[in-house]
């Protein structure tokens, strides 16, 4: 077979073949990059990195659609059509390597090679069930408002799952890459940094095409056109918190309610729970809260078609759930507890916050109603 009319040149050394071309090997580690930041801004950073995580995501996908792309116009042993192998072969190599008389491949071997496209498979997924999560959960990214709060959080718990999956397939390639390297005695990590496979070792040469770059080249642009097409024929949701924005000042719920505190978003009780309280005030909390009966009224109508099921935001979904105790605490919801589990209940009374309720000293998009992760104020500076 000649190597001279074909993308694995052999090098002037001799002995060794170039199989990973640029592209591949680039894409490689700074997939290992990416996935490293998403693993370490999704599981451990605080929650206003989410902006971080996100960042990421997007640089995963522009990388999986240009590996896409280049599993098809790359060069022979970055090709699909090369390293997808039947599950006869998959047998066959793995019989091949029981039986202590490996049959070496230049580029992945059978089982490598199933092993990338379920690491493919799984990251796309992972990035796709993140975008729906993003949207329906966060009200945030190209499907914002599009999105229902339950079904983003059904894809939510899906993303976790792969994310596990993931953790899995992630060791078993690398064992299965050192096990190779091991019967083959070939370093094939630093195959993936230098290109570079030793010849003497490979019994099976890849198929050997060019590369097409310029094939690959208008396909990564007419995707990224579709994506762009798309992203803005989706518009802008009219409401993307599942409600039109909405004013304390304009219905005059501030100046009824904001005297003594904050004037809590509608959003965050539910209607059961403001409909009692607006027939408590005269013992609202020990105070005396009372209104004139047409703004009482006007304040009951306010809050109770406002209340948590008017909305799609987190918080309205999360605290529509409220304590069997407490019903008209926000503070005292099951999801409000365990959000606010880990800040120290002395920091409340710091002369910034003041108190527990005080929702916008640490949020900034309170008056929204939106207690998006990226507005956290940090509480630690906020404390000190
Ligand atoms: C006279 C002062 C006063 C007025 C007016 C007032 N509140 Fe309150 N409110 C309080 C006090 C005091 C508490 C208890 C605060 C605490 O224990 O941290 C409270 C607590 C609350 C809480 C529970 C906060 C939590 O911890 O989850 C809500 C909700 C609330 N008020 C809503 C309203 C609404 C709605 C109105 C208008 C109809 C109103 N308040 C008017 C004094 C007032
Ligand atoms: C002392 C600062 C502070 C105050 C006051 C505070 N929060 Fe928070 N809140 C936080 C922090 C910090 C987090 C993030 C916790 C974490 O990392 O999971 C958070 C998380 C949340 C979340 C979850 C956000 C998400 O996407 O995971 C909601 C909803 C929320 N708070 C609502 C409220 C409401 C409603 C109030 C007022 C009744 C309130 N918070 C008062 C600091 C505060």
């Amino acid at each position: 077979m000649s190597l001279s009319h074909t993308s694995v040149s052999r090098q002037a050394s001799a002995q060794e073949l170039l199989i990973w071309d640029k592209g591949t090997r680039i894409f490689h580690w700074m997939l290992v990059l990416l996935v490293v930041g998403d693993a370490l801004t999704g599981w451990m950073a605080p929650k206003w990195m989410l902006n971080w995580h996100v960042a990421f995501g997007a640089g995963i996908g522009m990388l999986l659609i240009w590996r896409i792309v280049w599993g098809v116009y790359g060069p022979g042993p970055s090709r699909f059509e090369n390293f997808i192998r039947s599950p006869a072969a998959v047998l066959g190599h793995l019989r091949s390597v029981a039986s202590g008389h490996p049959r070496w491949h230049a580029g992945h071997n059978p089982a490598g090679g199933w092993m990338i496209v379920a690491l493919l498979i799984t990251l796309t997924l992972i990035l796709i069930t993140g975008l729906i999560a993003l949207a329906g959960e966060e009200k945030q990214g190209i499907l914002a408002g599009w999105i229902s709060y339950g079904v983003g959080h059904l894809c939510k718990e899906i993303h976790e799952g792969l994310v596990t999956l993931l953790f899995v397939l992630i060791p078993t390639h690398i064992a299965g890459v050192i096990l190779e390297s091991l019967l083959e005695r070939e370093n094939l990590i630093r195959s993936m940094i230098t290109g570079k496979k030793r010849l003497t070792a490979i019994q099976t040469l890849p198929e050997l095409q060019q590369a097409k770059p310029v094939h690959a080249l208008i396909w990564n642009s007419g995707i990224a056109l579709l994506l762009w097409v798309g992203y803005l024929g989706l518009g802008e949701h009219p409401a993307p918190l599942g409600h039109a924005p909405w004013s304390a000042s304009a219905a005059g719920y501030a100046k009824a309610c904001g005297e003594c505190h904050w004037s809590f978003h509608p959003s965050l009780l539910p209607e059961s729970s403001w409909q009692t309280m607006i027939s408590t005030l005269d013992n609202h909390f020990g105070e005396n809260a009372s209104l004139s009966e047409d703004v009482r009224r006007q304040m009951d109508d306010l809050l109770r078609t406002n209340a948590a099921h008017a909305w799609d935001t987190k918080a309205a979904n999360q605290l529509r759930r409220v304590s069997k105790e407490e019903p008209m605490r926000i503070t005292a919801a099951p999801y409000w507890l365990k959000k606010h589990r880990h800040i120290p209940a002395d920091s409340y009374a710091s002369k910034s916050i003041g108190s527990k309720s005080n929702c916008p000293a640490c949020h900034q998009d309170a008056e929204s109603g939106h207690f998006t992760p990226q507005a956290i104020r940090n509480p630690k500076e906020k404390i000190a």
